[in-house]
Formats: C-alpha cells, sequence, structure tokens
C-alpha cells in the first residue's frame, strides 16, 4: 500500500498563528512528541526570522534523530544560509525554500516578473541542492497561479535539484475538485514526476483544508503538510489528527496508509494545548473534548450495544481515554443505567425509572449534570429502600 508521508508544520506554520507561539525548550518538547508520534518531517521552524526561531530550529535539528528535519527559507541566498546553519546538527536535514507564483504575489508583493521568479527559483534551489542532501520547493500560493506558469517553475525547481515539489493553497481558496485538478495538470507536465513526491499545503480559510488534502492525494501527493489541533495563520492549517484518521478509517476505499500511530493523537494534542494555552473546541473531530461523547437517548443506547452504531472509531484508537455517555436531557436510562453501574449503584427498574425522572428534571434546569449530581439523586432515591445494600455493584 502506499504511503502518504506526513510533513507536520506545527512548529512552524502552525506557530505563526496568534498566541502560538513557543520557546526554544517547548518547541524540542513538542517536536519530541511528534517524533513519537510518527510524522515523517517535522518543520521546525524560519529561522532567518527570529533569533528565537533560529535557535528553536537548531535546537530541534540537534534533538530529532528518527525522522527528517525541515528548515524554512524564502528563495534568497541569505535566508538558505540561515537554515542551513539551523540545520547543520540534523541526522536528516531537508531545506524548504519557497516562492510565490501567482501574478497576484509577484506583482504586488514580491514587485518580480515572471522572469526574474524563474531565474530565483533555479538559482536559488541549485544553491541550496549543493549544500543539502534534500531540497523541498514550495510554490506560494499555486492555487491562485496561472498553471501554465506553476507547471514552468516547478520544472524549473526539479530541473535544479528539489525533489518534494509543494503545491499550497496558502489563502485558503481551493475547492476540492480544482486542487486535484492542479496536481494532474502538475504531474502530466512532469511526465509522471518520477522520482518526485508532490506535496499538498491547505489553509482552512473556507473550512476545507482538510477536504483538499484528501483530494491533492487521490491526485497523487503523496506528502501532507498538517498541524496539529489544526493551528497555523488565519484560520489554520489541515489538521494532522483529522487527516491521519481520516485515511485511517476509509483506508479500503483510499488505497493510501501513513506511519502516524493514533493511539498518540491525543495525547500530542493536550501537549500543544498545554504548552500554547490555546484550547480546542470541544465539538473538533478527533481531539475535542465531545468528540466521543454521547447525550441523545438513542444514541446511548446504540453505543451500549454496539459503539459501531454511532462510533466510526474507537476513542482508545486515538488515545482518548474513555468515550463519555453525558447525563443531560437528551440522553436516555439505558445510560443512567450504565452511569449508576459506574458509581457504584445496582438500581432496580423501579429506582432507575425515579432516578431517570429526577435527571431529567435537574436537565431541564441546568446544563450539565455532574457525577455529584448523580450521587445525590442515587442516594436519595436508593435510600428509600432502606438498606445498605442499595449501594452495591451488580
Ligand atoms: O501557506 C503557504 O504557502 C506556506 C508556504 C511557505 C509553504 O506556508
Ligand atoms: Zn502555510
Amino acid at each position: 500500500m502506499d504511503i502518504v508521508r506526513i510533513f507536520d508544520t506545527t512548529l512552524r506554520d502552525g506557530e505563526q498563528s496568534p498566541g502560538c507561539s513557543m520557546t526554544v525548550p517547548e518547541k524540542v518538547r513538542m517536536a519530541r512528541q511528534l517524533e513519537s508520534l510518527g510524522v515523517d518531517v517535522i518543520e521546525g521552524g524560519f529561522p532567518i526570522a527570529s533569533r528565537g526561531d533560529l535557535e528553536g530550529m537548531r535546537a530541534v535539528a540537534r534533538e530529532i534523530r528518527g525522522c527528517t528535519v525541515a528548515a524554512l527559507a524564502r528563495s534568497r541566498r541569505d535566508d538558505i544560509d540561515a537554515a542551513l546553519d539551523a540545520l547543520s546538527g540534523a541526522a536528516h536535514p531537508r531545506l524548504h525554500t519557497f516562492l510565490a507564483t501567482s501574478d497576484l504575489h509577484l506583482h504586488h508583493k514580491l514587485r518580480m516578473t515572471r522572469e526574474e521568479a524563474l531565474d530565483s527559483i533555479s538559482t536559488n534551489v541549485r544553491y541550496a541542492r549543493e549544500r543539502c542532501a534534500e531540497v523541498e520547493f514550495s510554490a506560494e500560493d499555486a492555487i491562485r497561479s496561472d498553471i501554465d506558469f506553476l507547471c514552468e517553475a516547478v520544472s524549473w525547481a526539479v530541473r535544479a535539484g528539489a525533489t518534494i515539489i509543494n503545491l499550497p493553497d496558502t489563502v485558503g481558496y481551493a475547492v476540492p475538485e480544482e486542487y486535484a485538478a492542479m496536481f494532474h495538470r502538475v504531474i502530466e507536465y512532469l511526465d509522471g514526476a518520477d522520482g518526485i513526491t508532490l506535496s499538498a499545503h491547505c489553509h482552512d480559510d473556507l473550512g476545507l483544508a482538510v477536504a483538499n488534502s484528501l483530494a491533492a492525494v487521490r491526485a497523487g501527493a503523496r506528502q501532507l503538510e498538517l498541524t496539529i489541533n489544526g493551528i497555523g495563520e488565519r484560520a489554520g492549517n489541515a489538521a494532522l489528527e483529522e487527516v491521519a484518521v481520516l485515511l485511517r478509517v476509509r483506508q479500503a476505499t483510499l488505497g493510501v496508509t501513513t506511519n502516524i500511530h493514533l493511539d498518540k493523537l491525543y495525547a500530542t494534542s493536550r501537549l500543544l494545548t498545554e504548552i500554547t494555552g490555546v484550547p480546542v473546541a470541544p465539538n473538533k473531530a478527533v481531539v475535542g473534548a465531545n468528540a466521543f461523547a454521547h447525550e441523545a437517548g438513542i444514541h446511548q443506547d446504540g453505543i451500549l450495544k454496539n459503539p459501531l452504531t454511532y462510533e466510526i472509531i474507537s476513542p482508545e484508537a486515538v488515545g482518548v481515554p474513555k468515550r463519555q455517555l453525558v447525563l443531560g436531557k437528551h440522553s436516555g436510562r439505558n445510560a443512567l443505567r450504565a452511569a449508576l453501574v459506574e458509581i457504584g449503584y445496582a438500581p432496580t427498574p423501579e429506582e432507575l425509572d425515579e432516578c431517570y425522572q429526577r435527571v431529567s428534571a435537574l436537565a431541564d434546569k441546568s446544563k450539565h449534570i455532574h457525577n455529584r449530581d448523580l450521587l445525590t439523586i442515587a442516594h436519595q432515591v436508593l435510600r428509600k429502600r432502606g438498606t445498605p445494600s442499595a449501594v452495591a455493584a451488580e
């Protein structure tokens, strides 16, 4: 089965999101966790950007031995030199250089002609390749670039020595069919792109980053650039945990796999939250607090009979400690019985009925039923039996 390589950019693109900057020791801690998660590449930073970025990148490069470490550089010699310096201690270094290829960026941001862009790509990719065994070239804003010029630009990068070509949707503008079509065109232009790894890098401005990453894989991309919890510029990047689970759950249909150890996803997400202090939305797929919580009575009943009824992957498979049957105004008797048994009560059908009425009444007034509420209700109802054996496991 084909492997899709996972390029994690939590420490670079992710760190660019507001409130997510990390100190050097925090970056190293996160990088170790990413290595044990099984990512293939860790992008550790953008060394020219600041002293801190350079130091962080150096420390990550020295620490990580089990996977590739990438450093980002614009298509400029001073950037590339800073990145090479930061990578000097790496076991498996990759120089990642980029230049925008859309007319919008070339004209308004870089004030460059297309010819100057081609020259810059050729000169700087060659310069990087002479000093680093592995070079990735990213055509920034690829999706809004003129497709013929994009093809030409990436072929110049390939001729200059880049073996990984990344086609980013820098502004999260693409729809999946369009993103896939761009990959098809580039692969065709490169005569099948033998020996070249095509890479996707999607931002989430329209909420399509994961869908676009999937479209790219179906069109032939074999590297995906992702971040933990989907952090990144503006609306963020495609979330690593979502893509990894997607590729595993739908493996039979997609025919590809990754090297990610799914059972480490939750711990990795939690570590990032702990380091940055930026919380994950409760309804976030895979790692959100409600991702494996069930409140509706019909769902709870199904889950208790067979978890597959309402779960496409088990919480344990992604390292979430336990599924939650949430007691609230939508929950049912079976979930309530399970919760009571869990806290040591074995209600008769009548007692369960009375507990249920009380829980429902409370749930109408308050958003959450806490364990202490359940304990109080159970104690009041089961105490009526008049024997201490009311409190016992079944
Ligand atoms: O979004 C983007 O285009 C990038 C590149 C630098 C890869 O982050
Ligand atoms: Zn980006």
